[in-house]
């Protein structure tokens, strides 16, 4: 591609990662490549059943680095053993058998992956003895989620002959452990795809992903799957529908905003869950502008949008069977002299009056139209809106967890569940009466974009959403409805140890096991 052509339009579709490694489940006692072997802190030998099919001399090799206690198993801790006539191996420590938890298991899964390298080679045989069913299947799982890497942007040299291509793994254990264990990690490898795609979207870059774009890449996993309908609003009809948050916030960017819809298995019965996503392509705070420092990592502001759009491929490549909603509001936030301004009123597709008082606080301006629309059009038995949407989400969790606040104890409950099970903390946040106040008394509008002060900000931010949350039809309860802040987790997550770097595809997994139960 020409240098010219690259600079002003990406030419073809965005790159996209491929296929999870191949995960193949036996009873087969050979050793393929690289041996891995998980062992539990302080094991003084091979645990007997899994030397089966290991060369004498490695075995030998193994066993005393073990009695000598040279390879302590920590969790966390893993020892390279290459060089002798028996093969190379990667011992893996899992720390304490009593402490063991699935997200130990993950990461001492994602050890494998991160610690590779050149020397493993593509094909590894992971050895499992003695180990609880749900143990191995989170290893495996951790293996997946870790083995991603966005490079398409790196120009490859063609002698490069560094092995990062696919990797095969083998997995042993237990003949009558095969079956469940196959199984299990068939359903990481289809959740992951939702995963990497996810992370793709919000790795990419915002001069090659912008609102249509998004856009264009959900009509095109639409045609790709017979029980899968995308619908976009496009901004001529968000003006028309007076969709004025999604409108205000994108109307500034020469790229204009959109909404996009997914339908799975709508020919099923609804009410059926809804999945929201915040999709700000990227975020310059708009004519209230951000300082420079970090700015480029507002391209991870539609972290909420590749989430839905990652569930969705997740449920898919799942094979779910139930409908399920998603919707996203795209639109990228630019200062320009068609950008909204601090100061306007406008009016949302809900009717309600928004006072703009700062143009940052642009999310919720979108979302406030997605909600509405969603609650409005779609049939939800609930809706969850996934945003990176406040900084101060970030001072009150770090990255360590995503706020959740809810206007529904047991969706709030079902949905932290969900988040433990999966090792992706969704931690509970509150919606006071006071805060929502705080932003229902704009002088001159219904409600205002920004709180009083800056104390609280996600929680005045999440009762601003609230206002926009539909009752259910023929009632006065509103729609359950929850609200994920992902702004401290969708990136940047040093502790999050299945992710090498940049996007992290939050909570694809939680809400896939919170759809599915699987
Ligand atoms: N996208 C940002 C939130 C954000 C900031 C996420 C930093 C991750 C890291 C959002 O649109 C925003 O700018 N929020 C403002 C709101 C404020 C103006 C009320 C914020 O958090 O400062
Ligand atoms: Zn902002
Ligand atoms: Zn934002």
């Amino acid at each position: 591609m020409s240098r010219v052509g690259r600079i002003f339009k990406r030419q073809g579709p965005l790159p996209q990662s491929g296929e999870p490694m191949q995960v193949i489940v036996n009873t087969n006692e050979n050793i393929n490549g690289t041996l891995v072997l998980p062992l539990w802190q302080d094991s003084k030998d091979m645990a007997s059943g899994s030397e089966s099919g290991v060369h004498r001399s490695l075995k030998n090799q193994i066993e005393n680095i073990l009695a000598d206690g040279d390879f302590k198993a920590k969790a966390g801790t893993s020892m390279t053993l290459a060089g002798t006539e028996g093969g190379k191996a990667l011992l893996i420590g899992l720390g304490k058998e009593k402490d063991a938890t699935l997200q130990v298991m993950r990461e001492s899964g994602a050890k494998v992956t991160a610690s590779r390298g050149k020397i493993h080679g593509k094909t590894l045989t992971v050895k499992f003895h003695g180990m609880e069913d749900a143990h191995m299947a989170a290893f495996v799982e951790g293996m997946i989620l870790r083995d991603y890497s966005y490079d398409h942007y790196k120009t490859k040299d063609e002698d490069d002959d560094s092995d990062d291509g696919e990797i095969k793994v083998h997995v042993t254990c237990e003949d009558d452990k095969n079956a469940a264990l196959q199984a299990s990690a068939d359903t990481s490898s289809a959740v992951a795809t939702g995963v990497y795609l996810a992370r793709d979207l919000g790795n990419a870059p915002p001069n090659d992903l912008y609102p249509m774009e998004f856009a264009r890449q959900a009509i095109e996993f639409g045609s790709a799957h017979d029980n899968v309908d995308v619908k976009v609003i496009n901004y001529d009809e968000a003006r028309t529908m007076g969709m004025g948050g999604l409108v205000g916030v994108g109307m500034g960017s020469y790229r204009k905003p959109c909404m996009v819809i997914f339908e799975i298995n709508g020919d099923k019965p609804g009410p059926s869950p809804c999945i929201v996503g915040k999709g700000i392509t990227f975020d310059t705070g708009g004519i209230s502008i951000k300082p420079s420092p970090s700015m480029d990592e507002m391209k991870y502001d539609m972290h909420g949008s590749a989430t839905t759009f990652g569930v969705m491929q997740a449920l898919v490549a799942s094979g779910h069977k139930d409908r399920v909603i998603g919707l996203t509001c795209m639109a990228e936030n630019m200062p320009s002299s068609n950008a909204q301004r601090p100061g306007d009123v406008i009016t949302t597709y809900s009717g309600k009056t928004v006072e703009v008082l700062n143009t940052d606080a642009e999310g919720r301006l979108v979302l406030s139209d997605g909600l509405w629309y969603a609650g409005t059009h779609l049939n939800p038995s609930y809706m969850i809106d996934l945003a990176t949407l406040t900084g101060a989400v970030v001072v009150a969790l770090g990255h360590e967890a995503s706020g959740l606040w809810s206007n529904n104890d047991e969706l709030l409950n079902n949905i932290k569940t969900a988040g433990e099970h999966c090792g992706e903390i969704a931690w509970p946040m509150p919606l006071f009466k006071a805060f929502e106040k705080e932003m229902t008394d704009s002088k001159i509008a219904d409600v205002r974009n920004l709180g009083a002060g800056r104390w609280g900000g996600s929680n005045t931010a999440a009762a601003f959403l609230k206002q926009f949350v539909p009752n259910m039809e023929g009632t006065d309860e509103q729609i359950p409805w929850a609200h994920l802040d992902i702004a401290g987790t969708a990136w940047g997550a040093k502790t999050n140890k299945l992710v090498k770097t940049g996007a992290t595809g939050i909570h694809v997994r939680t809400l896939h096991h919170l759809i599915t139960g699987q």
